[in-house]
């Protein structure tokens, strides 16, 4: 039997040689630091658009003669394959937006985005997003990263042995980095792909969403209950029953009468708002959007000729042509008048494209276009199949979205959220892990999915909260949310049908619960504020892999509960029983009364060495959140300690001008006492503006000393053995 299976396989393999052919390197350089870009002989850019990268990458040589990372190209029946061996013990990381575990070896993945509500580990094989790169960490912490540059549809296999992306499509480019660090990658990451823009201070508050809040009134009250109640939240957002019979950028007479009314009511409440805007557009001659789409000439049309239609939830809908420069002009310039009224973020959604054909026979539905729909394309990109570009009509949807929020508004920074995209779409849009369920297997699940899309390129991501498909029970909301408010973007949401899920709707002890666990995350917001800063300069997530922290210490490699918020706080979940830890001093922080005595809530320990800046419990980042400000403080084993603290205006552009300031502390142990200084400032903005007072909490062998200062002065703090 045994002999058998040999056979057979070797005949498989045989075959499958005999008939792809391989494809010799025409050029390979070396694109940036230890960055280098493989060319396959034939590679055509007219048959495979780079969606991926920021910009066209310089060469500044030859690959040096050690390179030891090469990819082998084939080609078989005109499906272009890349193949890369790897030898030694080396973790795997990364694909994107994926289910199962933080650690990709032995994985495989389908990239064609797909809305896949309440995915199993099975289907979510298939998700919103493509993301073809691949982190390998190898025993030393060294590290490197593969991007293939291609949105063709495609396999991605993450072998022990091998690292294989197979297309539906031409030659591809591809892109590997080879770092000291993973960390040194992912910059090298950001080098060819971009970073995020610096969010708005409230994008980083707490979001309160459901599809749908929809009146007006019902709006107002849900706003009005969280002040009432003193549980900060910055956001409600307007999922698509805001709309008139979901016509995109319309507003329902009867339930959203006004919406501008509504909007200022929020901003007078310290609220911002979020409005859904998805890609379809219903087939209506009396509708003023598709009459002007029809005028300009910009939909998606079939091979004949004709408006290609899907149905979505207005029923029928064209779609505008992404691929087209001047569809994204005519789109970026609908939110000129929408935004007017008082909107300060947007939600694209079903952008995969999600078409509802549940009509067809089941082995007819593709639950999107047909993979030959065509596009015309025009200024860098080609005409081309919609399988080549399914996987970026998100990624281009978001830029044409967020081009238009920036010209709309150019004196704010743009707030968009997106479900589908495509590596490198970061640079537009933040992203959510899609329609999850209320379930233990997905309040687990998000912690890896979301480090996941740290580790390619996403830092600014979260899950639904509580789960988004089906009833959320009060322990299962108050264990998500304990551990969920640490999450780079923090947000409830609950689908139509579902009980409600704001904080307070799980009965009073619930409700406290909810409210130390935001009140933890809105004294954080400082550190956080000052993570996106740096995530926004280096392409560094802001939510870690408990590896970050030694890269060599291999029995941290698949540590997918406890996580790190940057480099210097560690967040281990209620339920995380037997969590693998870094080691050295990690001391435990108490941030608001009552956080060490709740169960829910996640557990917190300050890394030795470090300062972590915080304020105050603030209901919305419209309030102050430095009266005063207050330094956590951990001493290493040779007693110091250090950190940053950036703050700008909290949106507009003046940061880029100097107005900001990043503070640079120091702690340093001399004998019993500690002094702590602000030892180094850059940047002009006036800090003194902002900062009321400084309080210090040394936290130190278990015990926390405090004392109060002012920003300029030397602050002491005396330690009793
Ligand atoms: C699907 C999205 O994933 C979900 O978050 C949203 O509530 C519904 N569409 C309705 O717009």
């Amino acid at each position: 039997m045994k002999s058998l299976k040999l056979i057979l396989a070797l005949a498989i393999f045989c075959f499958l040689d005999i008939n792809a052919k391989n494809i010799p390197i025409q050029k390979s350089s070396l694109v940036g630091k230890k960055i280098v870009e493989f060319i396959p002989t034939g590679f055509d850019q007219s048959k495979t658009p780079s969606l991926i990268l920021q910009k066209e990458p310089v060469s500044i040589g030859s690959a040096p003669k050690s390179w030891s990372l090469i990819p082998e190209f084939t080609v078989k029946e005109n499906k272009a394959s890349a193949t890369l061996k790897i030898a030694g013990d080396i973790s795997l990381y990364g694909g994107g937006e994926v289910t199962g575990p933080l650690l990709r070896n032995g994985q495989h993945i389908k990239l064609w985005n797909t809305d896949t509500g309440a995915y199993s580990v099975e289907q979510g094989k298939r998700l919103y997003q493509s993301h073809p790169w691949v982190m390998g960490v190898r025993k030393d912490g060294s590290a490197f990263g593969i991007i293939f540059d291609t949105s063709w549809k495609s396999e991605l296999y993450t072998n022990s042995t091998e690292i294989v992306l197979n297309t539906e499509g031409a030659l591809f480019r591809v892109f590997i980095i080879d770092r000291e660090s993973p960390q040194a990658v992912l910059k090298g990451l950001s080098e060819l792909t971009g970073t995020i823009k610096m969010p708005p201070r409230w994008a980083l508050g707490y979001h309160q969403c459901r599809f749908s809040y929809d009146s007006e009134t019902r709006v107002r009250q849900i706003a009005d209950t969280f002040r009432i109640k003193k549980i900060p939240c910055d956001v409600v957002w307007m999922d698509i029953d805001y709309m008139e019979g979901y016509r995109v950028f319309t507003f329902n007479k009867d339930r959203f009468s006004n919406p501008k009314a509504l909007n200022d009511y929020l901003h007078q409440k310290g609220f911002k708002s979020v409005y859904m805007i998805d890609p379809g557009v219903k087939v209506d001659p009396n509708y003023g959007v598709y009459q002007s789409g029809s005028a300009k000439n910009i939909w998606v049309r079939k091979a004949n000729g004709d408006e290609y239609h899907g149905k979505v939830w207005p029923g029928d809908c064209t779609f505008p042509d992404f691929t087209q420069p001047e569809a994204r002009k005519w789109w970026s310039g609908l939110y000129k008048d929408f935004l007017a009224k008082g909107i300060d973020g947007v939600w694209n959604d079903m952008n995969e494209p999600a078409i509802n054909d549940s009509e067809l026979p089941e082995s007819q539905r593709l639950g999107t276009m047909p993979y030959d729909t065509p596009h015309k394309g025009g200024g860098t990109l080609p005409a081309g199949p919609h399988l080549l570009y399914h996987n970026a009509f998100g990624r281009l949807m978001v830029q044409a979205s967020s081009e238009g929020i920036m010209a709309a508004n150019p004196d704010k920074r743009p707030f968009l959220l997106t479900r589908a995209n495509l590596l490198g779409g970061q640079r537009y849009a933040a992203t959510w892990t899609g329609d999850n369920y209320a379930g233990w297997d997905h309040l687990k699940l998000s912690i890896p999915m979301s480090i996941t899309l740290g580790l390619s390129g996403q830092p600014f991501n979260g899950p639904d909260i509580g789960g988004f498909l089906g009833n959320t029970e009060p322990d299962l909301w108050g264990n998500w949310l304990g551990f969920g408010v640490f999450f780079p973007f923090v947000r409830g949401h609950a689908c139509a049908g579902t009980n409600n899920k704001e904080p307070w709707a799980y009965g009073e002890a619930m409700e406290n619960t909810s409210r130390i666990a935001l009140e933890r995350r809105y004294r954080l917001l400082p550190y956080i504020y000052t993570l996106f800063h740096e995530s926004s300069q280096s392409g560094l997530p802001v939510m870690n892999p408990v590896f970050f922290a030694d890269p060599k210490d291999l029995k941290l490699r698949n540590e997918q509960e406890a996580f790190l918020l940057g480099e210097n706080l560690l967040v281990i979940p209620a339920f995380s029983k037997n969590p693998a830890l870094p080691s050295g001093i990690w001391e435990e922080l108490s941030l608001v009364n009552g956080d060490l005595s709740d169960k829910y809530q996640a557990k917190l320990k300050i890394k030795g060495g470090s300062i972590i800046p915080a304020g105050k419990i603030i209901q919305s980042t419209t309030e102050n959140s430095f009266a005063p400000l207050t330094l956590l403080v951990c001493l290493d084993n040779q007693g110091k300690a250090e950190g940053q603290l950036y703050t700008d205006a909290g949106d507009g552009w003046e940061f880029k001008q100097g107005g900001y300031s990043l503070m640079h502390f120091t702690a340093k142990r001399n004998g019993n006492v500690v002094n702590i200084r602000l030892a180094d400032k850059k940047g002009a903005r006036n800090v003194e503006k902002d900062i009321k007072g400084v309080n210090i909490e040394l936290i130190y062998k278990g015990k926390t000393y405090k004392t109060s200062g002012t920003i300029n002065g030397n602050m002491q703090i005396e330690l009793k053995n």
